[in-house]
């Protein structure tokens, strides 16, 4: 087995605006361990949101790979590399992307049974897994009728119910208060300790980056430490 959760090497991605090319990571190169959290922060439209995509293999890099688990991604073809993606990463984005139309229960519902399982089952862990990030008594709950940072909480009970093995985040307090953003990177704390999930935060928050494992800054299309 990889020591490594996730790994990339070589990560290289332009874009083309216009006439023009815009070179956002150049030769990145990123190990995370089992377990550990780490912090990236980087300056607006220096390529963070970009660096998870391809880490989630959601985009295809120019140059370069990426492993989760050991497993090349990038050699993957399309069904196997969802299939990786699923059983391993979860995920939670700049904005949070609940369902509107759902419940709390039933967004945290949803990948469970995606990924195969009986409805009567992804019910019960889906509820265990609210009760776990403080929302038991929400489950029945729009996203509409909950607060940011709840639904954040909804957000990421949803990214752990099928047990990644590292959460990615994309500015995961964002949009929350101080007080909010606190308590939700106590909880993510939390579910390190308990379920052993690595993850990787994207954030501008440095007293939040500070409180994780380790802390990059993505800069000229590379992370420095
Ligand atoms: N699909 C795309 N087409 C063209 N340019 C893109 C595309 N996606 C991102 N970019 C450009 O790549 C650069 C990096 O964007 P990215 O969203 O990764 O930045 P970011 O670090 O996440 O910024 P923020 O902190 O504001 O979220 C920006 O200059 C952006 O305009
Ligand atoms: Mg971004």
């Amino acid at each position: 087995m990889s020591n490594w959760v996730l790994e990339a090497s070589g990560l290289t991605k332009s874009f083309k605006d216009g006439e023009r090319q815009v070179d956002v990571l150049n030769d990145l190169q990123l190990q995370l361990a089992y377990g550990q959290s780490m912090a990236i922060i980087g300056s607006s439209g220096s390529g963070k949101s970009t660096l998870l995509q391809l880490l989630a293999g959601l985009e295809q890099p120019d140059a370069g790979e990426v492993f989760v688990a050991g497993e090349c991604l990038s050699n993957l073809g399309g069904n196997q590399a969802a299939k990786l993606r699923n059983q391993r990463l979860g995920f939670v984005f700049q904005f949070h992307h609940l369902l509107a139309e759902f419940s709390a229960l039933e967004n945290v519902m949803l990948p469970h049974i995606m990924a195969g399982n009986a409805p009567s089952m992804a019910e019960k862990k889906s509820e265990a897994m609210l009760k776990r990030v403080g929302l038991g008594d929400r489950t029945n709950h729009r996203p509409g009728a909950l607060s940011g940072g709840e639904r954040q909480r909804v957000a990421i009970a949803r990214a752990l119910i099928n047990e990644p093995a590292c959460l990615l985040m994309d500015e995961p307090t964002g949009n929350l208060d101080r007080h909010n953003a606190q308590q939700i990177l106590a909880l993510l704390k939390q579910l390190q300790i308990d379920l052993g999930t690595a993850f990787i935060a994207v954030t501008h928050d440095l007293e939040l980056a500070s409180l994780l494992d380790s802390q990059l800054r993505l800069q000229d299309g590379k992370l420095l430490s």
